[in-house]
């Protein structure tokens, strides 16, 4: 199926990509180190992690606008290690996406096929195909600089398109837009990325663009892959706190585990977690504390509730410190501020770490 969309729109079939042993260094600072990463075809990998962790030089490596001082990358199993970047059909979209201000929308998009001196007739089909997968169909002759950022980012995304990139790479692209246009331009990359089946690389600090985007995540911290899986995977079950602080809000606290018991402070309810016991860390997600007015929990003062429209949270004063909850909706029936709650911890969002 995918191969014959990918037919009938003249794209490549997709490749995979492989980072095998990857190093970067810049003189004494290492950037990268001995990073083994998959791209697996047709899907869209996110590069997560705080600033400096090594992102933008992963992906110029795989454009090959960096050498790596070690290791290999291949493209569908060949080694492009030392292919220049013009050869390895690849296109980057970064934050600031350049458009030429004094050229139409047209111009833009069929710029980079006019370089490369395609016939008259190949470049017009190519540029109407990738102007209506981007849903800017009537727009042709409008100069760019007439054009609403969001209107602009996909200049940019099907000036990326109509080259047939064989990889997207995509860095922090959305960062200049405000947060309402980011979560749709976002989901307008994700739909044409899916439609098209094409290997993408993207990059983000934002940990929620990350979720709603990627077949996987690769989480990084100081040149290393801390952890790497789906979305799911990643929130539900972190390493390390870290990784549990960076992707979603949770509380942290100190427990104690054993024989199917999880005891916080005087407090011990079930939970089943393989392969740890002990003194732990006690990860908890804000929906997974549950609090009542009377019953089984560990004692606490509700400190604070806040109405947020879609949402209600709150925090609580316990033994192990203040811990915050959210709840759906308006919850009326929430414990107010000053009252003594239990509070019980719900196990889909609840994740013991080594202590
Ligand atoms: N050309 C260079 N020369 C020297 N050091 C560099 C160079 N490029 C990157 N670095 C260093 O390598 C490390 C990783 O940088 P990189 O740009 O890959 O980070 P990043 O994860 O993309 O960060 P950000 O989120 O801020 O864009 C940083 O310590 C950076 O200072
Ligand atoms: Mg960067």
């Amino acid at each position: 199926m995918q191969q014959a969309v990918a037919n009938r729109k003249g794209t490549h079939q997709a490749v995979s990509v492989r980072l095998e042993g990857i190093v970067k260094k810049f003189g004494k600072v290492t950037a990268v180190e001995k990073v083994d990463l998959e791209l697996p075809a047709g899907k869209l990998v996110t590069l997560l992690g705080p600033s400096g962790c090594g992102k933008t030089t992963i992906l110029r490596m795989v454009a090959g606008l960096e050498r790596p001082t070690e290791g290999r990358i291949l493209f569908g199993g060949e080694d492009v290690t030392r292919l220049p970047a013009y050869l390895r059909d690849i296109t980057m979209m970064f934050q600031s996406y350049a458009l030429f201000p004094h050229m139409n929308v047209y111009q833009n998009i069929a710029y980079g096929l006019e370089v490369t001196r395609r016939p008259k007739e190949e470049i017009r089909e190519r540029v109407a195909e990738v102007v209506r997968q981007v849903g800017l169909t009537g727009l042709e002759e409008r100069p760019v600089a007439a054009l609403s950022g969001g209107q602009q980012q996909r200049v940019a995304l099907a000036r990326s398109l109509v080259m047939q990139p064989r990889v997207l790479l995509f860095d922090e692209p959305l960062s200049n837009l405000d947060a309402k246009l980011r979560k749709r331009v976002r989901e307008e990359i994700r739909d044409i990325q899916q439609e098209l089946g094409i290997t993408s690389l993207y990059v983000t600090h934002d940990q929620e663009e990350a979720m709603a985007i990627s077949d996987l995540v690769v989480l990084m911290n100081k040149g290393v892959i801390e952890q790497q899986g789906d979305p799911r995977t990643l929130y539900t079950k972190p390493i390390s706190r870290f990784a549990a602080d960076f992707i979603g809000r949770a509380n942290f606290f100190e427990g104690y585990y054993s024989g199917g018991l999880l005891q916080v402070g005087t407090y011990s309810q079930p939970h089943q977690q393989e392969g740890i016991s002990g003194r732990v860390t006690v990860m908890v997600r804000p929906e997974a504390l549950r609090v009542s007015r009377e019953g089984e929990g560990l004692e606490g003062t509700v400190h604070l509730v806040s109405f947020l429209g879609s949402s209600t949270e709150f925090s609580v004063d316990t033994a192990v410190g203040r811990l915050e909850g959210v709840v759906a909706g308006d919850a009326p029936e929430l414990p107010g501020r000053g009252e003594k709650v239990r509070v019980q911890f719900a196990p889909q969002g609840t994740f013991l770490l080594p202590g």
